[in-house]
């Protein structure tokens, strides 16, 4: 079936519904997601959304500006850092006029948290700059923004998932995607096309991140010919359940949580003696994997322990009661007598389909490819830079994700329909049927497994040549098994299978585009770490890197940071 719509937006997060609500009176906008739209990955962010709002503590919108620019080691292009920084306060109170049930204080203000990286007179000290609902701050922004895309009846498409993106001589004039209810590919054809497709950090093995984040939307694009930007930038959030990596939201450290190796002692005070456990979260990453190495993990193990023992029962169950109730769950700890183990998960992918601060999809040439756009995580903008603090994402969605929704409204007046190509859903049966009709071949879950243990061998919080080398070996093997990938389920309705094997080629592609990424950048900046460069390198390396897909293979190369009012200095907390 061929569905028409002015607008398709691909993703029902935060970023893509903002971007919706923004169209929807205008034109006709459809939003498709490969999950019911409750069920987004912006529901699990937990601690907080950042916004120099003072209820507080005095608080300016440049020392939020700084901290974003410092948080990402000099990378982050200061023109997107402003924008973000200025805009916050008004995108919370948006928030708050729609109905998102923020905490207050005492006087009846949104009330404010402190969170890594965030602090008052540039870096003088940690600030209370995170808005938020308890822990549960992602979750009630996504219901509240459903809600109202509900209200508005704006048209969604649930369990729809991305598997081509159609571009005819430079222009995007379409999508294809796979409805699990009936196995079906349908055609999308629309005059603007933004992508919301949010992260994948199931590239990796212990991972915050939802099992639908395997990040189809940036593959897509990048299979589609445009370049990927500072894909290299993975983020691990410090604070991951171990074994698991389940989310331990970074607010309990906001709200007094300290960390402690084996020997009880705070080690953070040892990496950033000013504002210790609320560093940015590549520093801390490193602290806790320098302590694991040097068998400073509990009992000699692989993990730390976060202790909130000290923060009492009533602070804990006010504010932090979903991050406890899975402590409880799922390594059976009570936070207010015992402390959680923990170490770093992957959580946020710095990088991916370049941007401009309004939405448009950069090509080679940092030209705006009409009819395309992408907010959210998907995005890089580059508002983090090489290192995201928390509590900037959610702002990010609902920031980028209106300018995005605002500049598809204005550049609609003048858009014409395009032509679709023909037959525009035969490449994407072509390579689902070739799927569904092999009878031999490898299962898509060992391929899969042995992809996030290669990527976390070798690319993880520390890299070196010789891992990135030896992954990328690895990476071509897969790659090859991967053309023999098989599926039991021959069925048409709800069969995730197929979809689980057409995911894995999004996860292939994507890790060898990080892996090349980190292997040509020879310094470490943020979060990328690399052992054999251990220095930031700002003579050769202030610069963005692109990777691009052509014919003649993969090509790597670099554009400049866009840098306005802070110089880049040491980077000390
Ligand atoms: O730690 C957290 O609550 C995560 C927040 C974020 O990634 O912004």
């Amino acid at each position: 079936m061929i569905f028409k719509h002015d607008v398709v937006i691909v993703g029902t997060g935060l970023a893509g519904l903002r971007a919706a609500l923004e169209v929807a009176d205008e034109y006709d906008v459809a939003v498709i997601s490969k999950v019911y739209p409750t069920r987004s990955h912006s529901g699990a962010a937990q601690g907080g959304i950042g916004a120099s709002l003072g209820n507080e503590e005095p608080d300016s919108w440049e020392w939020h500006m700084y901290d974003t620019v410092k948080g990402g080691d000099y990378l982050t292009d200061q023109d997107a850092a402003e924008t973000l920084a200025k805009d916050a306060p008004r995108a919370i109170y948006e928030l708050e006029h729609m109905g998102v049930p923020f905490n207050r204080t005492d006087e009846g203000k949104i009330a404010q948290r402190a969170f890594g990286g965030h602090t008052r007179d540039f870096g003088a000290a940690p600030i209370k700059r995170a808005c938020y609902a308890a822990d549960r701050t992602g979750r009630v922004i996504l219901d509240t923004l459903s809600s109202e895309a509900s209200r508005r009846g704006i048209r969604v498409y649930s369990e729809f998932n991305l598997v081509d993106l159609l571009m005819d001589k430079g222009r995007a004039v379409g999508l294809a995607a796979y409805e699990l209810a009936t196995g079906e590919v349908h055609v999308f054809h629309a005059r603007a096309i933004l992508l919301a497709t949010g992260g994948f950090g199931k590239v990796y093995k212990t991972t915050s991140n939802c099992f639908a984040n395997t990040g189809d939307g940036v593959y897509l694009a990048y299979r589609a010919g445009i370049p990927l930007q500072d894909m290299e930038f993975v983020q691990f959030h410090p604070t991951g359940i171990y074994g698991l990596g389940v989310l331990i939201s970074e607010a309990a450290r906001g709200e007094g949580g300290v960390l402690r190796n084996r020997e009880g002692r705070r080690f953070m005070e040892d990496y950033a003696p000013t504002i210790k456990d609320l560093a940015p979260r590549d520093m801390v990453s490193r602290a806790i994997i320098t302590e694991i190495r040097g068998k400073r993990g509990i009992d000699g193990r692989d993990f730390v322990n976060l202790d909130l023992t000290h923060l009492g029962k009533q602070k804990i169950e006010e504010r932090l009661s979903d991050i406890s109730s899975f402590a409880k769950i799922y390594v059976g700890v009570d936070t207010s007598t015992d402390p959680i183990p923990v170490s770093p998960t992957c959580h946020y992918m710095m990088g991916g389909i370049p941007t401009d601060v309004d939405g448009k999809v950069l090509d080679m040439n940092n030209t705006a490819i009409h009819g395309l756009y992408a907010a959210g995580e998907c995005a890089c903008i580059s508002v983090h830079g090489a290192n995201r603090l928390g509590c900037n994402s959610l702002l990010d969605l609902v920031v980028f994700g209106r300018r995005a929704g605002k500049m598809i409204r204005l550049d609609l007046e003048q858009a014409d329909w395009p032509d679709l190509i023909v037959n525009p859903e035969v490449k994407s049966l072509i390579k689902l049927k070739g799927i569904l009709n092999r009878n031999a071949g490898e299962k898509a879950v060992h391929i899969r497994n042995a992809l996030q243990t290669l990527m976390t061998k070798n690319c993880s919080v520390f890299r070196d040549e010789k891992g990135l080398r030896r992954a990328l070996d690895e990476l071509s093997t897969l790659k090859a098994r991967y053309e023999n990938v098989v599926i039991d389920d021959r069925g048409k309705a709800f069969n995730t299978d197929i979809m689980e094997a057409a995911e894995l080629e999004s996860l292939l592609g994507l890790a060898e585009a990080i892996l090349v990424s980190a292997l040509a950048r020879k310094e470490s900046r943020g979060a990328h770490f690399r052992e054999d460069y251990p220095e930031r390198d700002d003579a050769n390396w202030l610069k963005h890197t692109l990777i691009q897909r052509t014919d003649e293979g993969r090509r790597v190369f670099y554009k400049p940071v866009n840098i306005t009012r802070f110089e880049p200095k040491a980077r000390t907390y």
